[in-house]
Parts: C-alpha cells; sequence; structure tokens
C-alpha cells in the first residue's frame, strides 16, 4: 500500500483516486500524525511508499505543516507534490523561499536529466530534445536551494527547481501537481511512482475486493442483525447489495419514503431489492408526515433541518421495532471520511458539509457497520456493477437528500411535488432518448445532473379559446466534475423544445417552461 500525507490541499483526494486507478491500495492520513504512527504503519512491510501532498496555504500565510520526520527514514520512496515538495527541500536541508510572481494554472515543465520518475514521460519535446510536460501548476513560494544529494529534475523560466530527485534514497518531488487531469502526463507519473519506483503491487481489483469485503463484514457482525436506511441513492444501494451478498437475511433495510422522491422511485426502489434481490425490506410511506410538518415553512435551511430531523424519526421508530439488531449499516464512503476528518483537523477546506442531512444520530445504540468507508465514488459505481446493481441505478445523476423539497421554492406542497414529478420524468426520458452525433452518446449521460425545478409563480397563457394562470418549470442541466464548480449544458435546441411541448401538453397545471443558463458560481446547481 501507499501513504498520502494530506497537508491540506482540495485536491489530496485526486493523488488517491490516481493512486487506485493504478490498481494500488493507499490511504490518506493527516501530515501531522506521529513518527510512531508512521513507523507502525510501515511495520509490516506493507507499506511501499510515501506521497506528500499540496496544501491549501496560499503564498501570504505561510504554512508550518512539516511532514513527520520518521518518513525520511523509513528506507522507502517519497514522492513530494508542490507544499510536498517545497516541505521536503526545507526538511532535508534545501531552502524555500517566497517566489516574485506566483504562478497558476497552466505551465510548461522541461524535464532534465534522466531520473527514473520522468524518463519517457512527455507531451512533447523542445528543439534541444528535451522532454516537456504541460501540467498545472499552483504555488507562491519555490525551492531556491536543493537539499544535499538531489538534483534538479525539472523547471521553468519562472521555477528554475521544478522538480528534483535523489535517486540513491529514491526521494522525488515536483512543484506541479500530476493528480489533475490538466496535467496530460499525470497519472502517468503516479503509476510511475507507485509501480516501478515503489514496486507496489497493483492488486487492487474489484472482483477480489468483493471477496474480501464478504469476509470483512461475516467476521465484523458473526450471527448479529444489522438495519440499513436504504434511500435509492447509489451508496446506500451498493452498501445494501454488498452486505446482503454477505450475511442474506440478518440485513433488514428501512427504506423512508419522504414523498418528495422522483416519479415511481419508491416503487422501483421496492421491486429491485425487494424482488429481484429478495431483501428484507421495510418500506415506510411518511409522505404525509413530513408533508404535515413542512406545511407553510418556505424557509430553504429550514426545510432542510425539517427533512432531515423527520428523517431520522421516522427511521428511528421504525428501527426500533427491530430489537434483533445491534448494527447500523451506512453508506459512507471515502470523501465522506475525508470530508469530516478534515473538518476536525481543519486541514482540508469544507465546502458541502451542509449537504449531509441523512446523518443518524448515535442515540440508536448499535455498531456501526460502513463497508464502502475506503471507496470513491467511481469505486462505488464499479462494486455496484459488479454486484449486480443495473448500470443505469449505478450511474444515476446524484439526487439530494432533501429530494424534490429543495426543488420547490418556498412551501412544499403534495400537488406541486406531484406536478414537478411528471415534468421532471419527461425531461429525463427525452434526454436519455436523444442522442448526441458528435459523441454518440445520450444526452443524460453527456450532463452530469439535470433536472426539472418548480416556480409557484402563476404567468399567463393561452391555451384554445381561453387564458390561463399556471405554474412554470425550470429545467437545469449541468456538466461539472467534482460539482464544486459547473457549466449550463449547451442542449440542443430540438431537444428543450420538445421537452417544452410534452411539458405543457402532458401535465396540466404548468403553461410555462424555461431553460436554466446560469453557470455555478455565481449560482448553484440547485436552486435553493
Ligand atoms: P449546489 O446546489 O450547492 O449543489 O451547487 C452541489 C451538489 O450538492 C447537491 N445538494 C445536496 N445534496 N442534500 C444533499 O444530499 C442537500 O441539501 C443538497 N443541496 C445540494 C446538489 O444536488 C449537487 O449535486
Amino acid at each position: 500500500k501507499i501513504l498520502i500525507l494530506d497537508f491540506g490541499s482540495q485536491v489530496t483526494q485526486l493523488i488517491a483516486r490516481r493512486v487506485r486507478e493504478a490498481n494500488v491500495f493507499c490511504e490518506v492520513h493527516p501530515c501531522d500524525v506521529t513518527d510512531d504512527f508512521i513507523r507502525d504503519y510501515a511495520k509490516d512491510g506493507s507499506l511501499k511508499g510515501v506521497i506528500l501532498s499540496g496544501s491549501h496555504m496560499s503564498a501570504y500565510e505561510e504554512s508550518t505543516d512539516k511532514a513527520p520526520a520518521a518518513v525520511f527514514e523509513l528506507g522507502l520512496p517519497v514522492l513530494g507534490i508542490c507544499y510536498g515538495m517545497q516541505t521536503m527541500a526545507q526538511q532535508l536541508g534545501g531552502k524555500v523561499e517566497p517566489g516574485q510572481s506566483r504562478e497558476f494554472g497552466y505551465a510548461e515543465v522541461r524535464a532534465h536529466g534522466h531520473t527514473a520518475l520522468l524518463e519517457g514521460i512527455q507531451d512533447a519535446t523542445n528543439a534541444e530534445g528535451h522532454g516537456l510536460l504541460k501540467v498545472w501548476m499552483s504555488h507562491g513560494d519555490k525551492v531556491t536551494q536543493l537539499p544535499a544529494g538531489f538534483k534538479v529534475m525539472a523547471s521553468t523560466p519562472a521555477c528554475p527547481i521544478a522538480g528534483m530527485a535523489d535517486e540513491t534514497r529514491k526521494f522525488y518531488a515536483v512543484q506541479f501537481h500530476p493528480e489533475v487531469t490538466h496535467t496530460q502526463q499525470g497519472a502517468a507519473i503516479l503509476e510511475r511512482f507507485v509501480l516501478k519506483i515503489c514496486a507496489a503491487k497493483a492488486d487492487w481489483i474489484m472482483g477480489d475486493y468483493i471477496a474480501e469485503a464478504v469476509e470483512k463484514i461475516r467476521a465484523q457482525v458473526g450471527k448479529e442483525e444489522v438495519i440499513l436506511g436504504l434511500s435509492g441513492g447509489v451508496d446506500s444501494s451498493v452498501a445494501a447489495a454488498l452486505i446482503h451478498r454477505a450475511i442474506g437475511d440478518q440485513l433488514t433495510c428501512v427504506f423512508v419514503d419522504h414523498g418528495l422522491l422522483r416519479l415511481n422511485e419508491g416503487q422501483m426502489v421496492m421491486d429491485m431489492f425487494g424482488r429481484n434481490f429478495g431483501m428484507k425490506i421495510i418500506h415506510v410511506d411518511a409522505t404525509d408526515q413530513f408533508m404535515g410538518k413542512l406545511a407553510g415553512v418556505s424557509d430553504p435551511e429550514a426545510k432542510r433541518k425539517i427533512i432531515g430531523k423527520e428523517f431520522v424519526e421516522v427511521f428511528q421508530a421504525e428501527s426500533g421495532k427491530l430489537t434483533a439488531a445491534k448494527w447500523l449499516a451506512q453508506g459512507t464512503i471515502y470523501p465522506d471520511v475525508i470530508e469530516s476528518a478534515g473538518a476536525k483537523s481543519k486541514k482540508a477546506t469544507t465546502i458541502k458539509s451542509h449537504h449531509n442531512v441523512g446523518g443518524l444520530p448515535d442515540t440508536l445504540h448499535l455498531k456501526l457497520l460502513e463497508p464502502l468507508r475506503e471507496l470513491f465514488k467511481d469505486e462505488v459505481r464499479k462494486l455496484g456493477v459488479a454486484l449486480g446493481l443495473p448500470p443505469e441505478m449505478v450511474y444515476r445523476h446524484p439526487f439530494p437528500g432533501p429530494g424534490l423539497g429543495v426543488r420547490i421554492l418556498g412551501e412544499v406542497k403534495k400537488d406541486y411535488a406531484d406536478l414537478l414529478r411528471r415534468a421532471d420524468a419527461i425531461f429525463i426520458e427525452e434526454l436519455r432518448n436523444t442522442i448526441d452525433p458528435a459523441t454518440n452518446k445520450n444526452w443524460y449521460d453527456l450532463t452530469s445532473q439535470a433536472f426539472a425545478v418548480f416556480l409557484p409563480v402563476k404567468s399567463v397563457g393561452v391555451m384554445g379559446d381561453g387564458r390561463t394562470y399556471e405554474y412554470v418549470v425550470a429545467l437545469r442541466a449541468v456538466q461539472t466534475q467534482d460539482f464544486m464548480t459547473a457549466h449550463w449544458a449547451h442542449l440542443p435546441h430540438e431537444l428543450l423544445g420538445k421537452v417544452s411541448n410534452r411539458i405543457i401538453n402532458e401535465v396540466r397545471g404548468i403553461n410555462r417552461v424555461v431553460y436554466d443558463i446560469s453557470g455555478k458560481p455565481p449560482a448553484t446547481i440547485e436552486w435553493e
């Protein structure tokens, strides 16, 4: 395995992801772990190398975080990235100084010497025959003096030491970010580091993972009973399928329908897990209870809180009836783990913490079973497919916990939800059915998230002989990598026209459809 020490960069997760894409197992830990932790971690010989991440600190706030000294005493390869390079330089006797100018974004880096890390990896060759790499840089400070034993491995005009290497000790460092996709050879560089230089085994493979995970779950829960809150979302669905594979009927799922799900979603969940998988599921239709609590409430945060609180109450009431249960299973995935660890250690800046409304309290007095804790979203999806979940479900766009509750602006009413569900289903159906000739993919797969929003305003229309005063639906479709920034999708006009026609003709109560052309930032993806 590979250890990644996190100095708080927003993109540390991507390092882990690239390493796992090379089929090598890795874990991220905060940079301030102790020397004892490091030595202990390496004790059984399975640790093959260490990567030091970048930091979110700007050039103005000087970061004083250091890697535990033990990292450099293990006799294992170490790769420093951005701030990780600077701290490596400083800790090993080199010098780091504030740069005259900061370098952000695209840069061309020239490779020097012949190092095991960069040899043969390049985007182009310059006039003198040196390899050129197109990379993404983001730094203010820079290394100005190499530590003893190091040579220059890469440079840019603004940053003469953009990479350094001590090949005897197998210490490598780069000022640019190989983990982001803008660095075209980044994945190749990280793969070279973990597979060749660290000689880590590429044995992180899904099929083996299932067998291993099943064994682990069996050993953990023994003959005891487990409950799981199934939402129909990817994470809880995959967790359910995996745990069911391990312990069958010892698992009971509780599916709380808050009345704010998409069209036929409740039925689909019951068919899939109940009928196809033969799981024990309790379907709680709590629509009236949720609608009752939401009546008269129009503030978005208040609505989110109510939905979250009711969810916990309904779930608790149901699980209270399952007196034999000793375990609560949750679909916590790796980014959730890093995010909450980051929030605690203040290492990574958390942006989306308010989004986790479904967190269940520890008052249930159950032991926690979280079999997806080590996996990234794309790994969870692959696991889901390997477990037999339909790809359409596993690759569905994300859907917020409060559901249509945040897509009906202002007060939530059942009638509004019914109209919105039908409009949304038409939009999604047309996206799935329309192929983009340039890519030969359908527009659902070409967008990251698409949905309809209900606007509780009435506008005038004319239908037949009379005037109508009916509601408005907005369509939203975005393309994004990480949901932190997003572009509105340039859907073909014919597709938009067809969706609009169908919604107005088929959903009585709506006489106007508009398309949202705002990017994030400054707009958010959801309307509330
Ligand atoms: P925004 O609207 O902040 O959304 O651009 C970014 C991503 O987060 C989802 N989202 C939520 N997910 N509970 C959730 O579970 C929420 O309250 C919530 N609000 C936004 C949104 O759908 C998008 O994927």
